[in-house]
């Protein structure tokens, strides 16, 4: 590869929007794990396009599926039924225990879907009720809607007014759900491991609240697992994790492994969205679903779960060992969601920095905690490897 022969970095500062903190790295390929930049250099991919790469850089077999699909159908609009969609549809519905689907676009556009059928249901069956209660240190994505669903005041602030009909409590705490529920109240979204707050999972006590206090109340509960979903904790599904069923899930991320696609998921009696309420152009195209339905199949082949599950065991107890340098001080999450927390976010930035010139990639999610989400066909040897490099970074 050519050595810097164009300054990619100067390029972005001057045309693109500067509202990303961008790592001082141009990457021009990856396969599996690793990811080369355009000085040929070569790192593996603990980020992995932010929990998304699912099955690694580069799968053939998607590859092979895009290519194939994209010389025979790429888009229809949803005024046609298509066959990659309605594949996908089947499969993500009888690998769940839900009844319904509507595919988007990202993450946002998923929970959005999400909280406008849960706003159908207040509207139909709770006389109007239109607030859906989320919680601290939550994110639920960008459009503005999800900003205003987002429990980090530093999102909205830039922003307000925010648009009403969302309010935060804080997170694994029952009572402070319950003190919040009023009669303007629709619905409850929850991440079951909250990840860009920094990697928090949900206590199964509180979930198993949280369902109670919603069928109490004709609440619908919301899962948003654009993180969570996907094979990501080694269950398909995350809830499948905790064995509590939400009304409505939200996915992306993983699910294309790439390309972009999410889903919103629906039990028959939350699935409120009418001819005419929702839509989009793009949502479930032939092209993405390729590639969804390479993904779900792999993740659904036999051992390919509890594959994830080994190598959650095997990332987390090599972290936990690094307490012992007294510069992690907590270690957090589930399957390949995995956060540690530093002792000081100085050194935060500075771990993500040396990991990065070892031929690491890592990102931060909250001050001082650091994310590993690397592909779910990770090996074991790369996570060694990676949890060496994490090491000589802290000593
Ligand atoms: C839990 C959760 N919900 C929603 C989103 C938004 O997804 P997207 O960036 O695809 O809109 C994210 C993205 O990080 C997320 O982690």
């Amino acid at each position: 590869m050519v050595q810097h022969s164009i300054d990619w970095q100067a390029i972005e500062k001057q045309y693109y929007v500067q509202c990303f903190g961008r790592a001082p790295i141009t990457i021009v390929k990856g396969e599996g794990t690793k990811v080369w930049d355009d000085t040929g250099r070569e790192y593996l991919d603990f980020v992995a396009g932010i929990a998304v790469n699912a099955l690694g850089h580069s799968n053939p077999q998607i590859a092979d599926a895009i290519a194939t699909q994209a010389r025979t159908l790429v888009q229809t609009s949803s005024l046609y039924y298509t066959t990659p969609q309605l594949e996908v549809a089947q499969q993500l519905i009888d690998n769940s225990d839900m009844d319904r689907i509507f595919f988007t676009n990202s993450g946002g556009e998923s929970t959005e879907t999400a909280v406008k059928a849960a706003r159908k249901h207040g509207k139909t069956s709770l006389d109007d009720a239109f607030e859906v209660i989320t919680t601290d240190r939550s994110f639920h994505g960008r459009t503005l809607a999800m900003t205003a669903a987002t429990g980090t005041p530093a999102y909205q602030d830039p922003f307000r007014p925010m648009p009403e009909g969302f309010r935060q409590v804080s997170f694994n705490d029952i009572d402070a759900m319950s003190d919040a529920i009023s009669s303007k109240t629709c619905a409850i979204m929850i991440e079951p491991v909250q990840a860009e707050g920094g990697i928090y999972p949900a206590t199964l006590d509180y979930l198993q609240q949280l369902r109670k206090l919603c069928d109490q109340n004709n609440l619908l509960l919301i899962f948003d697992e654009v993180q969570t979903g996907i094979g990501r904790l080694g269950h398909f599904l995350g809830y499948q994790h905790f064995g509590v069923q939400p009304d409505i899930i939200a996915l992306a991320k993983g699910l294309g492994g790439g390309v972009p696609i999410g889903a919103t998921l629906f039990k028959e009696h939350a699935s409120t969205l009418q001819p005419g309420d929702h839509g989009n152009t793009f949502g479930g195209n032939p092209l993405a679903c390729a590639a969804a339905k390479v993904v779900v199949e792999t993740i659904l082949q036999p051992g390919f779960l509890q594959s994830v599950s080994k190598k959650s065991d095997l990332l987390i107890d090599g972290l936990e060992k690094l307490k012992q340098t007294g510069q992690i001080v907590d270690v957090r999450g589930l399957g390949l969601l995995v956060g540690f927390e530093l002792s000081s976010p100085d050194l935060a930035d500075k771990v993500v920095n040396s990991c990065r010139d070892d031929g690491l990639i890592l990102v931060k999610v909250s001050a001082s905690t650091i994310r590993m989400v690397p592909p779910l066909t990770v090996e074991a040897s790369e996570i060694e490897a990676a949890i060496g490099i994490v090491s000589s970074a802290l000593h």
